[in-house]
């Protein structure tokens, strides 16, 4: 199969192309290497991805209309996977038009150009901070999901209403996937469990937000891959729909669907965990809760195990632990 995946620079794309190439198909990526953080780590996954001959990798950026619609017309693909974006919630308070200009026009611009060329299955990456503060859980894609919390937020649940209004108009058969906090090896360095491995070997304290009182339902990488891969096969049909809980539009060919194992874990179990994996205690700093973030995370998986019968089911201690060996081993050559 032939896929152009957006952000493949970044976190997931990076795993996502690379279990693709591995499995032996082509693979398009396109990243505009955002400064947003480290691009040495950026630099670094790209170069794990070229070694493979069948990677053809563009940088640009998606708002680039020129250069994002030759990149997809040479791709040929027979499936888009739109993964680049601004992501993580507390920077959108201080640049919120990174979001508008990655998130609504370059997400547009894909959505766009995947009706141009009638692609067979459109995927885009969304995320469950689309819940905001919902206090009903387990979060359900059926669940009333428009009082975002963060400009974050509101710019992911744009961008799935504009692809369910494409979907309807157009038949471009349409799935948005709405991750919960993944993590793993390559991942973020501006997400907790990163900053938190960075003061530990520092010997710093680790900042605890909301006075420890969150929670969140982690997703190990390699689930949340498996889970994209099997759903790039289910382009959203009445063929596949799921009695009960399906999201499946009533007009379109379009389907929202959540990725989490729906195991949440409470922040001080989790960063009890980790002090389990590191071999030592972290000191720590209380802080209140911060603007726009959330109290707790927690996918309902039934929709995801519907239709793929899998759902992520790493165990915390095992995904910690394979993230911290990564860390110890790269964190110096990466400057993490
Ligand atoms: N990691 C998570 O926990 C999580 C949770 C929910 C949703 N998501 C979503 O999943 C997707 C992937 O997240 P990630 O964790 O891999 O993030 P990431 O920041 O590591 O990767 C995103 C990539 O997109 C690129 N990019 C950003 N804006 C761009 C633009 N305008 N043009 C071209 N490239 C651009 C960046 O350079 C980066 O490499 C994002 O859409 C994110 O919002 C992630």
């Amino acid at each position: 199969m032939r896929y152009f995946i957006t952000g493949t620079a970044g976190f997931i794309g990076f795993h996502l192309a690379r279990r693709l190439l591995q499995e032996g198909h082509q693979v398009t990526g396109y990243d505009g290497m955002t400064a947003y953080y480290n691009l040495r780590l950026k630099e670094a996954r790209v170069a794990g991805l070229t070694q493979f001959p069948a990677f053809t990798g563009v940088t640009a950026m998606l708002e680039d209309r020129a250069v994002l619609e030759k990149a997809i017309e040479a791709a040929k693909p027979d499936v888009i996977i739109h993964l680049a974006a601004q992501a993580g919630v507390r920077y959108s308070l201080e640049n919120p038009k990174a979001y508008l200009d990655s998130n609504l026009v370059g997400s547009w611009n894909i959505i766009d150009i995947a009706r141009q060329i009638g692609i067979g299955h459109l995927m885009l990456a969304s995320t469950s901070s689309i819940y905001g503060a919902n206090p009903d859980v387990p979060f359900r894609e059926l669940d009333r999901a428009d009082e975002p919390m963060t400009f974050y937020a509101a710019s992911k649940k744009g961008m799935e209403l504009m692809a369910h209004s494409y979907a309807h108009l157009y038949k471009v058969p349409t799935t948005a996937f709405r991750f919960f906090t993944v993590y793993g090896p390559w991942g973020r360095p501006d997400m907790a469990l990163f900053k938190f491995m960075k003061a530990m070997l520092a010997g710093d304290p680790i900042e605890i937000y909301g006075e420890g009182q969150m929670s969140r339902d982690f997703t190990y990488i390699d689930d949340l891959i498996e889970s994209v891969i099997r759903l790039s096969g289910i382009a959203p049909s009445e063929d596949n729909r799921v009695a009960g809980v399906d999201t499946l539009s009533h007009n379109a060919p379009f389907r929202i669907v959540n990725i989490g194992g729906g195991e949440p874990v409470a922040l001080m179990d989790f960063i009890e965990t980790l002090e389990q994996v590191m071999g030592a205690p972290a000191k720590r700093t209380m802080l209140p809760m911060q603007k726009g973030d959330v109290p707790r995370t927690f996918a309902s998986p039934d929709l995801l195990l519907g239709l793929t019968g899998q759902k992520p089911s790493t165990s915390l201690i095992d995904g910690v632990k394979a993230t911290v060996e990564w860390y110890r081993e790269h964190y110096r050559e990466l400057e993490l």
